[in-house]
């Protein structure tokens, strides 16, 4: 019997669809008992478990919005949070941030080693590609050619790794407030606007228009909400290392508006992100929930 996901309440589906990608994610990583065994078991250790796969959870959102096909959606879910995964390993890294402490365990550097952690990142991030090239996947290989090409930019220079060097440059600089956006909306606002398109790859030209207003904003929001975190949650809830961007002199939303004005800021680009929805009408009940959860969420 076929499920339709579309019609259950939000928290339910939010456990089905992060209980559904841990399955994939599971098939898909190579499994511990092949060699090479260290770093199959450190890239499971990785990218298994424990994150809220946010942007899995866009990328089925708007996928249901756009009636994507179901294997289409699981691998650009899929793709997605393997890049994400290994945007954190890095971003731990002694080079980088430096944080002992990622989802709740060791990060991996420190479970295991540099070297293995930067080789984890190298291979998360060419699995992702593997499995968004995988002969078959779409009917139209032009199509996947178009999701291969989102997926890429939006992770390399001009999207998360070109934020996440910005970020590093930045360091004990006072960013004003349009380089601390370009910052974000490389590092963090890229990979999740890249969920939605790709959720919604194939889609009428107006949808993909209001989706990317909405990934816009909301990637951007996602980022200062992790700002915030950083000042008001403690590290057991986050499950990494809080106040690490003041101990790193880092510039954030939080630094560069204050602590009220991130906040007021946040809910401005909640709204407008709400607000380019509003040619979907209920349709779109899924993306509206989910951003109320990203600005809600503790961690
Ligand atoms: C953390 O992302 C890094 C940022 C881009 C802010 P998440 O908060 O989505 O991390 P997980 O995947 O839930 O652990
Ligand atoms: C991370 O930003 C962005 C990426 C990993 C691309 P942060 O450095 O703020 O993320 P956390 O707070 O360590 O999760
Ligand atoms: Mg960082
Ligand atoms: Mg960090
Ligand atoms: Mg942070």
């Amino acid at each position: 019997m076929v499920i339709d996901s579309s019609r259950m309440e939000f928290p339910i589906w939010v456990q089905a669809k992060q209980q559904y990608i841990e399955q994939i994610l599971d098939q898909v990583l190579p499994s511990p008992d092949i060699a090479p065994f260290k770093l199959h078991n450190a890239m499971r250790y990785s990218a298994m478990a424990g994150g809220k796969r946010v942007r899995a959870l866009l990328c089925y959102a708007a996928a249901e919005l756009c009636k994507t096909e179901p294997k289409i959606a699981d691998a650009a879910a899929t793709a997605v949070e393997l890049i994400h995964a290994y945007s954190l390993v890095h971003d731990d890294m002694p080079c980088m941030d430096d944080d002992d402490l990622r989802r709740g365990k060791p990060s991996c550097h420190k479970q295991y080693d540099d070297a293995t952690a930067l080789l984890v990142g190298d291979a998360l991030q060419t699995l992702a590609f593997e499995t968004l090239s995988q002969p078959q996947l779409c009917d139209q290989p032009h199509q996947q050619l178009h999701m291969l090409h989102i997926l890429s930019k939006a992770s390399g220079s001009r999207g998360m790794a070109g934020g996440q060097v910005i970020d590093l440059d930045s360091v004990g600089k006072p960013l004003n407030q349009i380089e601390l956006e370009t910052m974000h909306l490389l590092k963090t606002g890229a990979l999740i606007e890249a969920a939605l398109l790709l959720g919604s790859v194939g889609a009428s030209a107006d949808k993909a228009n209001a989706i990317q207003k909405y990934a816009a904003c909301m990637g951007l929001a996602f980022q200062v909400v992790d700002d915030i975190l950083d000042v008001e949650a403690d590290s057991t809830t986050l499950g990494k290392t809080a106040g690490k961007d003041a101990m790193s002199n880092k510039p954030t939303y939080v630094t560069i508006l204050g602590l009220d004005a991130a906040k007021l800021h946040a809910q401005q680009l909640h709204h407008e992100a709400i607000a380019a929805l509003a040619p979907f009408g209920n349709q779109a009940q899924r993306l509206v929930e989910l951003a109320d959860f990203i600005m809600q969420r503790s961690f």
